[in-house]
């Protein structure tokens, strides 16, 4: 849809039809709300069918074979790499590595980047609100090197305290590692700010950009950083696949991550020669009809316009927010609206996240409840769990009152 000013704007009702799980009931009568898209998000029929038509008519392993079908696969599989290079603005393909996950991209960088360039009291420095793949592999690592592991806090308000930041900088931290946006907060740090005073200060720089990647526009050369870490399962594609962008000059410089086939040129008995990157950190079949129906995420999500796509959070989240402020007893936490994406965490009236997920449940009502892979960040909150709704495209105004509603069902049961 186009606004007045020609600008897209998003048919929530015509998108939630292209989403055959919307259509559901949790239990008879009640309808799926689902607001947990932080956690992974729901897949439209086109990518549905995108992996079902690979399957059913071309299915074959890629850049082994020279029969037909073998032919297709590969070239589908890798006009899916292009996709995604575009839709990031990488400067090339060879730039897009496919992995499992976020986590298996965060992985691949510090152990074959961090293994061949740091020594022992290096620092790294992260940030108090990552989820764990981007603390643990570097604590792994951390531990077999001996290096330093620095942490930028957080301010009262949710967001990074940049003044901290630069004095950590001070540190001259080899590589510094932050979320674009927090899978708790919401908060949308200032990545291309942060990149630059990193670089100024001499470290690499990896962004995760899991939250951040499917809910609005992210222009990887803008920014300028040097990894960038996301998952498929977030975008409306299949799980099993994620990318690590990395910069072509750094990508030639490290050693494979992973052995085995693909990823070598040459083997003899005692040696290997690696293939060129991508490819080098790609060792065994991948995840091919994944990648394609990745590609066909990607389409979909470019036909909506991310402009409009992160619009319409933005409406949802500071709706969500106002409604949220009613309910007594609610405490919510992160920044304001505009400063954040559409996720939000509370806690309420003592209520055990596990149990207010529980009744939200029984309202049809999808949440997250727990530490959300953010043990650290709740420590810093001085709370042990929240409850999160997170919010997406094919996400409603009336699914947020259904929330409310939730809400004050709880309160009922638990006094
Ligand atoms: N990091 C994912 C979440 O926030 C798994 O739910």
């Amino acid at each position: 849809m186009r606004s007045l000013s020609g600008a897209k704007t998003l048919d929530v009702m015509r998108v939630r039809q292209d989403f055959p799980v919307l259509a559901r009931e949790t239990r008879k009568g009640v309808p799926l709300v689902y607001l947990d898209s932080a956690a992974t998000a729901q897949k439209p029929r086109t990518v549905i069918d995108a992996m079902t038509n690979f399957y059913e008519t071309q299915n074959a392993n890629i850049h082994r074979g020279i029969h037909r079908l073998a032919e297709e696969a590969t070239e589908a599989h890798e006009a899916a790499r292009k996709r995604v290079a575009d839709f990031i603005g990488a400067a090339s393909s060879r730039e897009i590595i496919f992995t499992r996950n976020t986590t298996e991209s965060i992985n691949l960088v510090v152990f074959s980047w961090g293994r061949s360039n740091l020594h022992s009291g290096d620092c790294i420095l992260l940030t108090e609100m990552e989820h764990h793949s981007n603390s643990v592999p570097w604590m792994l690592l951390a531990e077999e090197l001996g290096l330093r592991l620095e942490f930028v806090p957080i301010t009262g308000e949710g967001l990074l305290d940049l003044e901290a930041y630069a004095r950590l900088l001070e540190l001259e931290p080899r590589m510094v590692g932050f979320t674009h946006m927090s899978n708790v907060l919401g908060t949308i740090n200032p990545v291309k700010k942060m990149t630059e005073m990193a670089h100024e200060a001499g470290a690499l720089v990896l962004i995760d950009g899991a939250q951040s990647v499917p809910h609005f526009a992210v222009d990887i050369s803008d920014v300028g950083a040097d990894f960038m870490a996301f998952s498929a399962h977030k975008m409306c594609g299949p799980t099993g696949i994620g990318v690590l962008y990395g910069r072509e000059a750094l990508l030639e410089s490290m050693p494979p991550f992973l052995g085995g086939g693909d990823m070598i040129k040459r083997v003899s008995l005692r040696e290997f020669k690696a293939n060129d990157p991508p490819y080098k950190f790609e060792a065994g079949t991948p995840a091919i009809a994944e990648a394609i129906g990745f590609g066909a995420a990607i389409d979909y999500l470019d036909e909506l316009g991310m402009d409009a796509v992160h619009a319409h959070e933005q409406q949802l989240i500071g709706y969500a927010l106002e409604r949220l402020a009613e309910v007594p007893g609610l405490q919510q936490y992160g920044p304001d609206a505009e400063k954040r994406g559409g996720v939000v965490a509370f806690t309420f009236n003592g209520i055990h996240p596990h149990d207010l997920a529980q009744i939200l449940d029984d309202v049809g009502v999808a949440v997250r409840a727990g530490h959300h892979c953010a043990m650290p960040l709740h420590e810093s909150l001085s709370i042990p769990a929240t409850t999160r709704a997170s919010f997406y495209i094919y996400n409603t105004i009336e699914e947020i009152d259904a929330l409310i509603g939730g809400l004050h069902k709880a309160k009922g049961v638990f006094g």
